[in-house]
């Protein structure tokens, strides 16, 4: 991002993207770098927030801006179980964290969540947030609207922290290798539509009468030779990968419709196909979002101006091990 605007991921609505996002969460991830952290975020992520939570007020307000599943919500609350901090949390996608049904009634009653609530149009008074924060999140809305928003509802004296994403972030880098992976398995002529094809052919191999008469369907074995083709082709792109999850998931999941179509038919198979279809269709929407929305110092340094200007912010490049994860930035009062 060069300038402050909405992710430029092409002509998706924001009720379009809030669907993809709402059932990714629906899934039941806690949040969206599962391959990078089981649980909750922790290493540099966790160490910077705790910095954050330790310093506030004990019953200052919080708003939590894009909280998916509501990560960052419970790590506040884990690092200040005991204090009367009210949370607020909004998200364009229509969120309901499981976690949130095991915590103690006292914590719940401090948490507010918002779904279907945009950056652009937060529903608070003016002035009424001591501590804004966002991980990997503010910078997926229009960034100029919501940051006129932002300023509305943080008090004077309020602060802002957030984890965003960096443009040469190994979350940016592994969501352009599953890019090009699921455009390759989703081309008109690539293995998902060639597993389609193979779904009527598995169902009647169920049957002796079946294997019998496709023994003798050139087209069906033609389209058997084609898919194996397309398996070997796989098999060396998974030696190549950087992130080889979505070839490894949909090989498997491939391998599991045919067993489908041979115990319930094609028709059922095929809704399936078509589920595992929206699936991929949903991850490249989320992957290209972050690598649209992901950035390098200069569009940081606008957008802090931007958030609140005149203000000092202080922002580092977050690393995990070897890996770059982000930029951590805060905004203290001007
Ligand atoms: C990468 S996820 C991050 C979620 C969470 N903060 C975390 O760390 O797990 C990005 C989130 O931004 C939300 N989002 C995208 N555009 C938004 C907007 N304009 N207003 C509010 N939320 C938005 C998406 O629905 C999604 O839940």
């Amino acid at each position: 991002m060069t300038e402050v605007g909405a992710p430029a991921t092409g002509a998706q609505t924001a009720i379009e993207r809030g669907a993809v996002w709402s059932r990714y969460w629906a899934q039941g991830a806690l949040h969206s770098c599962a391959t990078s952290y089981a649980g909750n975020y922790g290493g540099a992520l966790a160490t910077f927030w705790r910095g954050v939570f330790d310093a506030l007020p004990s019953s200052a307000r919080v708003l939590d801006i894009a909280t998916g599943n509501g990560a960052l919500p419970q790590l506040l609350l884990q690092c200040r179980p005991h204090d009367a901090l009210r949370i607020d949390a909004v998200d364009l996608a229509a969120i309901d964290p499981p976690w949130l049904r095991a915590l103690p009634a006292a914590q719940r009653a401090r948490l507010h969540l918002h779904p279907g609530v945009a950056a652009e149009h937060l529903p608070f008074d003016d002035a009424t947030f001591d501590l804004v924060v966002s991980q990997y999140g503010f910078e997926y809305a229009d960034t100029g609207r919501a940051a006129a928003e932002l300023r509305r509802v943080l008090r004077p004296d309020g602060r802002v922290a957030m984890v965003l994403h960096h443009a040469a972030s190994r979350p940016a880098t592994l969501a352009a290798d599953e890019i090009a992976h699921i455009d390759w398995l989703c081309r008109p002529d690539g293995l998902l539509a060639a597993g389609a094809r193979l779904l009527g052919p598995m169902a009647r191999a169920a049957t002796e009468a079946g294997r019998r008469a496709l023994a003798a369907d050139h087209g069906a074995l033609a389209d058997r030779e084609r898919f194996n083709a397309l398996q070997r082709e796989l098999s060396q792109r998974l030696q190549e990968a950087t992130c080889p999850d979505v070839l490894h998931e949909t090989r498997e999941a491939l391998a599991r419709l045919f067993e489908f179509a041979a115990r319930r038919g094609e028709a059922a198979a095929t809704a399936q196909w078509h589920a595992l279809a929206t699936h991929l269709a949903d991850s490249r929407l989320r992957l290209a979002e972050l690598r649209a929305c992901a950035l390098d110092e200069a569009a940081l340094r606008s957008l802090a101006a931007c958030i609140r200007p005149g203000a000092k912010a202080v922002f580092e490049p977050l690393r995990e091990a070897d890996w770059l994860m982000g930029w951590s930035m805060r905004i203290d009062p001007v």
